[in-house]
């Protein structure tokens, strides 16, 4: 019996639902009953009637399908599916922060632990960070942890006075302007769509800078042909299927190693096993719960 066979009957015998980021593998990506970017899967696992949620992507997201779902069992097929980033943020430093800028509200990027987003006052993701920080009341923002991205909010939100920490997405971070310049070398007539992970100066060469499902859209609704990906390379499986005909260019070496973990073997043997369970203490579930929600009641903002 092939793989794929073998994850359907598994999927009905313990009435299961497989969620997977962007950033699969296409074999992943191609079993899943859903793929998005960060909050679209948050979205989704609000919606699904299934017990059981395997979540094809890093920790810190099937944590918050986890805390969105608190009586649903939530598997997380590899263990060593983690983001460093979420790692660098950790309870003590966010409080200290947090006493240090009394006045402030704090805004967490979800690429954080579940035990963090219990310490902030509203989530966001890459979609919708700058429509988060434009909603709040107070002038001073906590944001957390990634620069790039609270930079790039920054310069949408000028009259917001923001702190932020200094976390980074190791695949995201270690593009250069040379690197993407190259590309465009290459390939003059194509645009530049970057995510905001990435750094300033990458960012300021971009056409459009998007979460990745707003990258889908962009490109999608585009006039143009032929367009340099600067986010994960597994997007372009997507890219490629939604927006056939067009050319997609990626940047040599983008890819998130802690994303390729999970093969079909191991949503297999996640659902013959039912592990590894996300298990979270009840505080935690109770307190990471308001943030994410609020997030989700502001919706996408690209
Ligand atoms: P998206 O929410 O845009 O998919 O980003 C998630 C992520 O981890 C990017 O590195
Ligand atoms: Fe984390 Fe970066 Fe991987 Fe996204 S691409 S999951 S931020 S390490």
């Amino acid at each position: 019996m092939s793989l794929v066979t073998r994850v359907m009957e598994l999927k009905r015998e313990r009435n299961a639902v497989i969620l997977a980021h962007n950033y699969q593998m296409p074999e992943v990506q191609d079993v899943a009953d859903f793929v998005g970017d960060s909050l679209g899967l948050s979205v989704q696992a609000t919606k699904t009637r299934a017990d059981v949620i395997v979540f094809c992507g890093v920790d810190f997201m099937a944590e918050s399908a986890k805390v969105l779902n608190p009586a649903k069992t939530v598997l997380l097929p590899e263990l060593e599916a983690q983001c460093p980033m979420a790692a660098m943020l950790d309870v003590e430093g966010l409080r200290k922060l947090k006493a240090r800028h009394p006045d402030a509200e704090v805004v967490g990027y979800v690429n954080t632990s579940a035990a963090t987003k219990a310490e902030m006052d509203v989530c966001c993701t890459s979609s919708n960070a700058v429509k988060v920080v434009s909603s709040l009341e107070s002038r001073k923002v906590i944001f957390v942890p990634d620069e790039n991205l609270g930079r790039w909010v920054q310069r949408s939100v000028p009259k917001k006075e923001m702190v932020l920490w200094p976390g980074y997405c190791p695949t995201h971070n270690s593009v250069t302007p040379a690197q993407v310049l190259k590309e465009k070398e290459h390939h003059p007539k194509a645009r530049i769509v970057a995510h905001p992970e990435c750094r300033p100066e990458v960012l300021d060469l971009a056409d459009a800078v998007r979460s990745t499902e707003g990258m889908i859209n962009y490109v999608r609704d585009s006039p143009d042909w032929e367009f340099i990906i600067v986010t994960e390379r597994e997007l372009l499986h997507r890219l490629k299927k939604e927006a056939s005909g067009k050319r997609f260019y990626s940047i040599p070496g983008m890819i998130c190693p802690n994303m390729k973990r999970i093969g079909l073997g191991s949503v297999v043997a996640s659902l013959e096993s039912m592990k590894e369970e996300v298990v979270l203490p009840d505080d935690i579930l109770e307190r990471a719960r308001r943030p994410l929600e609020r997030m989700m009641a502001i919706g996408r903002g690209d």
